[in-house]
């Protein structure tokens, strides 16, 4: 793949309102203080990682017992870490702080949409015994598969650690999926129990959770318990024998369970995940390598400290982010979170700043859907408030483009925070690839490099190494929070993810299996690595290929763009024609003289070939749930094909405004 990001300019251009495009050095006074100030922290991983990885995980955890292999590699590339050694991340999350007398630290500053309450260490130490007891009396224990389909309230966080608690992995349904999804997902993992509430809040009206599921579940044999939270008062049919209110439940439920010891490659959770295309994968993680790669991060990539900070990770528990960065990271960590419900403009645009003033949040951590929402709203919400506690802000789950990084850094962070953008996947566990903050520069528009202990890659079709070009992303040796395998899956395991460089493993050119990410990405001159999107995002025109965030970045880069979404049209003779949607800043209207001067961003920096034969003005995006643009949604309706499932987008509506706006406005 041919393209490569425009080099550092000297120095901020003017006309492009936010746009850094340089090298950031961290400010002093962020290094000063750092956790980690010194790069010898990757040579000394690099050296021996195996080694270094155990060292984290004797340091991050406490072990029942210890591991005799730190990793096993003899049936890869079913790899298993810190074999033989016992634990329970329960008791890394909860007791262990209880009995250090942190107790009374506060776990969760919970802002749900119509309360709000503290959640200390020792109210999860009390909840997740009782919880876990209400589990054991029904029956449910160890191995046994535990749904947990909940809103984002500290309930969630008890079921979650309750499970973990006894050995029950679990296995969180996003509470917006509807209630055939949650079906599948029931059946398909065989669960025991779900965990659920009446209701869920949705921009102040309460939505039925339960009711809507009961015919969903009614023929569920397997299925022995469900433990229903009240929490919107919403009613709900309870089915005798098999339902019970939470609050009925813990009324009775003995309060001391102790934690099972478990061994490090017991299964804590699974987690579906939608990948681009394909049938949604359930992804399997186990314990001790989980808890080290997510431990590890949430204390150096966020610079943690627990006895000071206030953390904030946006995510839900619904995803992977909110399971390694809400739940288990900062718990084990023995921090202090905020935990939002609701959406992010409810009960005004400002709420989350709002909060950030509120908690005194000192580390923000987001995802580039949201930052571009705020960023199109404008500066006037976030001006409003205080937001001179916040010393790091974080991204996740796309690319964030130069624009948004600048829009972050400077509203946001008032130009003092580092940024870590953080690239990462369900499937990896934990970050993988971002800027350890104290120590190294940021680009904007790039991820950064591997973490210390994290070999990636970037190669071409043969699997050689590719640099300054855009290629496919690949991880060359196994690391502990890495997936264990796909539930039910183990062919398909192998075959998506170490299928693709297979013949090169065994050829002997790659020491270990090599894992196929489905990303593309570039690494610079300095080592940075810049995600272009999945592979099946890139576009080719006339035999030149272009990363979808290339192309994006560009058009971003105009001072009326809020944000954007650029793919390939199926074209006669170049192959692909590129096609724009874009959506703009608050009250500014597209139009042939703004549609030449974005092309001429796009040609500026990335030749003639890129210029959008097509610019679509729209006022949003179609994006899943977790806030990911669905690319191939638009190539769909450009290319007029069927749309097939949609069943992942979050707003339905947008489509027939797409549709529309496609038709109305012709190349
Ligand atoms: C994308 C979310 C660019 C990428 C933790 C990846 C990113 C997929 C970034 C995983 C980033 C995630 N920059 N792209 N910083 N982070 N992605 O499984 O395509 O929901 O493969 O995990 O999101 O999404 P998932």
């Amino acid at each position: 793949m041919t393209g490569r990001p425009a080099p550092p300019a000297t120095a901020v251009a003017v006309d492009t309102l936010f746009e850094v495009d340089q090298l950031l050095e961290p400010p002093r006074a962020f290094r000063e203080q750092a956790k980690i100030s010194d790069d010898s922290v990757y040579d000394e991983a690099e050296r021996d990682f195996r080694g270094w990885w155990a060292r984290q995980a004797e340091k991050l955890l406490d072990w029942v017992e210890p591991w005799h292999t730190v990793l096993d590699d003899t049936d890869a590339p079913f790899y298993r870490w810190f074999v033989g050694g016992k634990l329970n991340a329960c008791y890394n999350c909860v007791d262990r702080h209880v009995a250090a007398g942190r107790g009374e630290r506060v776990a969760f500053h919970w802002r749900g949409e119509k309360e709000t309450r503290e959640v200390t260490y020792a109210d999860l130490y009390r909840d997740t015994q009782r919880l876990a007891n209400v589990l054991k009396a029904r029956g449910i224990g160890k191995g046994d598969v535990v749904a947990i389909h909940l809103p984002l309230v500290p309930e969630a966080a008890v079921a979650m650690l309750a499970c973990a608690r006894i050995g029950a992995p679990h296995n969180v349904v996003f509470a917006g999926f509807s209630p055939h999804a949650l079906r599948e997902q029931l059946v398909f993992s065989e669960a025991r129990a779900v965990i659920t509430a009446d209701g869920v809040w949705r921009d102040g009206r309460a939505v039925p959770l339960k009711a809507r599921i009961n015919e969903h579940i009614a023929d569920l044999d397997g299925l022995r318990t469900v433990v229903v939270l009240r929490h919107t008062g919403t009613p709900a049919e309870m089915c005798e024998g098999r339902d019970i209110w939470w609050d009925e439940a813990f009324a009775t439920a003995p309060p001391d369970c102790p934690c099972e010891p478990l061994d490090a490659e017991h299964p804590l959770f699974t987690l579906y995940t939608s990948g681009s295309t394909a049938k949604p994968k359930v992804v399997v993680h186990s314990t001790g390598g989980y808890l080290t790669g997510v431990g590890w991060t949430t204390q150096n990539v966020f610079d943690l400290r627990p006895d000071r900070d206030v953390f904030w990770c946006t995510a839900d528990v619904g995803w992977v982010t909110g399971h390694s960065y809400v739940i288990y990271g900062p718990l084990l960590s023995g921090a202090t979170s905020v935990m939002f419900e609701g959406s992010p403009d409810h009960p005004h645009r400002g709420v989350w700043w709002e909060t950030v003033e509120r908690y005194r949040v000192t580390i923000l951590y987001t995802a580039p859907t949201a930052i571009n929402a705020f960023l199109g709203w404008g500066e006037e919400h976030p001006s409003r408030h205080d937001l001179s506690s916040l010393r790091l802000l974080g991204s996740v789950g796309e690319p964030l483009t130069p624009k948004a990084w600048g829009w972050y850094h400077t509203v946001i962070g008032g130009s003092r925070c580092p940024i870590v953008d953080t690239w990462w996947q369900t499937e990896t566990g934990c970050i993988m690839i971002t800027t350890l903050p104290g120590v190294m520069a940021s680009k904007p528009g790039s991820a950064g490099r591997p973490l210390p202990g994290i070999h990636v890659d970037v190669v071409d079709e043969e699997g050689d190494p590719v640099r300054g070009e855009y290629g496919y992303l690949v991880i060359k040796r196994p690391w502990p929070a890495m997936l264990r395998n796909l539930h039910k899956q183990g062919d398909r395991y192998r075959q998506t993810y170490f299928g693709r460089f297979e013949e090169q493993t065994y050829l002997g050119r790659f020491e270990e299996r090599t894992y196929y990410v489905g990303d593309s990405a570039l690494v610079d001159e300095d080592g940075y690595f810049w995600i272009g999107g999945r592979v099946d995002d890139v576009i080719n025109v006339g035999g030149r290929r272009f990363a979808a965030s290339q192309v994006e970045s560009a058009i971003a880069s105009h001072p009326g763009v809020a944000e954007c979404a650029a793919i390939g049209q199926r074209h006669e003779t170049t192959g692909h024609a590129i096609c724009g949607f874009v959506v703009l800043r608050q009250s500014l209207a597209g139009g042939p003289e703004l549609e030449r001067q974005l092309g001429d961003r796009v040609a500026e920096r990335l030749g003639e070939t890129a210029r959008p034969a097509r610019i679509v003005w729209t006022a949003s995006l179609p994006k899943t749930r977790s806030g990911k643009i669905m690319r191939r949604l638009l190539r769909d309706i450009a290319e007029g094909r069927d749309l097939g499932d949609v069943s992942a987008l979050r707003d339905p509506d947008v489509i027939d405004e797409l549709e529309q706006a496609f038709s109305e406005q012709p190349a």
